[in-house]
């Protein structure tokens, strides 16, 4: 009996919401058209269909969150988005400019450089299989989701430099925009386009960003071999072979991501205490004085392609990067063991580069989507 209360109840209130929500939209839509004369969207049709991302079954499946589905609409506006230069002050900057598809979306550089050439803290990161980096985003994992992410760029004054008032507005207006938000998200009328289907698009765009066919991949399907360079290096990158020098990179470099998501110190930083990092990493982010100087450990898939290395940019080479970790790397508290002094020949690390640069995927799988579609 109670419990049919409650239901009669809850109904007539969902009735009232949506009664409420219908006259809100009406009322947005009516107050735009005065504006503009191109309020009212609902004449585009809205047949959103879902898009089945092909995923390695070496690879655990991706989490995409139930409230932003994968869509051809949706990736297709993402990806629009993605490559315009619309979001940042001055029209000069996309997110493509520090994410550059022929770099695996990296920008070359030691520190990105935002709109008016002012220079960032850190070195951008690949975005590639970012649709799989659960335990948090950036170097020091301070963003929780993808959706979360794609809003700080646009207002953070070393990148993009504008506010979501003026985005909101060139896209409401733009002559294209609201038509493939209405084919995306069903936006019944310019004024509901807003910053979360922004980054609702980009966030479906970047999930499609998957790469599992390099080299090495073939590998381990059985499709090809390595050379004997490369068997080597991985021998020795996995700790696999007795008759080998051990590297422990296998460690905090998983297959099949090369990344176990952790934060942890490799040692890059001179320091005198904890409390001396010029950039606190994941430190800054818990409070913790033992994570300072910790960032996450990043993915080596087409590593070849994205020097400088660190979230500081500060090694121009792979060759650089192998000196520091055979050196055993700088000392300090939170040190993680597995960097110690390693015992490497030049031919050890020559074939530790070799097997690297199997990650590099520049199979057709991803070249769909790496486009720039303006
Ligand atoms: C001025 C250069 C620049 C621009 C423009 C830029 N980014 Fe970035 N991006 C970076 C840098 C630098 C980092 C690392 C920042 C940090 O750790 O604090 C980063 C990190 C990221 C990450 C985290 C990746 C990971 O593995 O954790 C994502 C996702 C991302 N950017 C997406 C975007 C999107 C989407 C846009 C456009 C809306 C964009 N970026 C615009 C430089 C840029
Ligand atoms: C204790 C865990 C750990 C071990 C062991 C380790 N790494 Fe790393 N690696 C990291 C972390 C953490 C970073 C990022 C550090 C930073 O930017 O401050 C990193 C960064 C890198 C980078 C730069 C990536 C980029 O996108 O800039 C390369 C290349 C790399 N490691 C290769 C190796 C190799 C090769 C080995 C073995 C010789 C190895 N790593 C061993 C944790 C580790």
């Amino acid at each position: 009996m109670l419990g049919k209360q409650k239901n009669k109840r809850r109904r007539s209130l969902y009735l009232l919401l949506g009664i409420g929500a219908c006259i809100f939209l009406m009322v947005q839509c009516s107050s735009s058209k005065r504006d503009s004369d191109s309020g009212d969207l609902t004449y585009i049709p809205y047949q959103p269909q879902p898009f089945t991302l092909q995923e390695s079954d070496r690879f655990v499946k991706m989490q995409i969150p139930a409230d932003n589905p994968l869509t051809e609409q949706g990736i297709t506006l993402g990806r629009q988005l993605f490559f315009d230069p619309i979001l940042s002050a001055d029209s000069t900057q996309s997110c493509a400019s520090c994410h550059q598809p022929d770099k695996a979306f990296t920008d070359g550089l030691s520190k990105s450089k935002g709109v008016h050439k002012l220079e960032g803290r850190r070195s951008a990161m690949s975005l590639v299989n970012v649709g799989y980096f659960y335990k948090g985003l950036f170097w020091d994992g301070r963003v929780p989701s993808l959706e979360a992410q794609a809003l700080i760029p646009v207002e953070d004054s070393l990148e993009m430099g504008n506010t979501w008032e003026v985005v909101e507005k060139r896209l409401r207006q733009h002559p294209d925009y609201p038509s493939l938000f209405r084919q995306a998200f069903g936006s019944t009328c310019t004024d509901s386009i807003d910053r979360f289907l922004v980054a609702k698009a980009i966030a479906q765009y970047e999930r499609t960003l998957v790469s599992y066919n390099a080299p090495y991949d073939q590998v381990m399907r059985g499709e090809a071999v390595f050379t004997v360079a490369e068997k080597r290096g991985f021998d020795i990158f996995f700790d696999a072979s007795s008759s080998l020098p051990v590297s422990e990179c296998g460690h905090c470099h998983l297959d099949p991501l090369f990344t176990n998501l952790d934060f942890l110190n490799n040692g890059i930083q001179k320091v005198g205490t904890l409390d001396n990092f010029p950039d606190k990493g994941r430190g800054a982010i818990t409070g913790v004085y033992y994570d300072n100087g910790q960032f996450r450990v990043p993915s080596l898939r087409n590593i070849e392609l994205t020097a400088p290395y660190m979230h500081d940019g500060r090694f121009k080479t792979l060759e650089a990067v192998i000196d520091h970790y055979a050196s055993g790397g700088h000392f300090a508290e939170n040190l993680n063991p597995n960097v110690r002094k390693l015992h490497l020949s030049a031919r050890d690390k020559a074939d530790l580069i070799a097997f690297l640069r199997t990650l590099t995927d520049t199979s057709g799988r991803i070249v769909p989507v790496l486009e720039n579609p303006l």
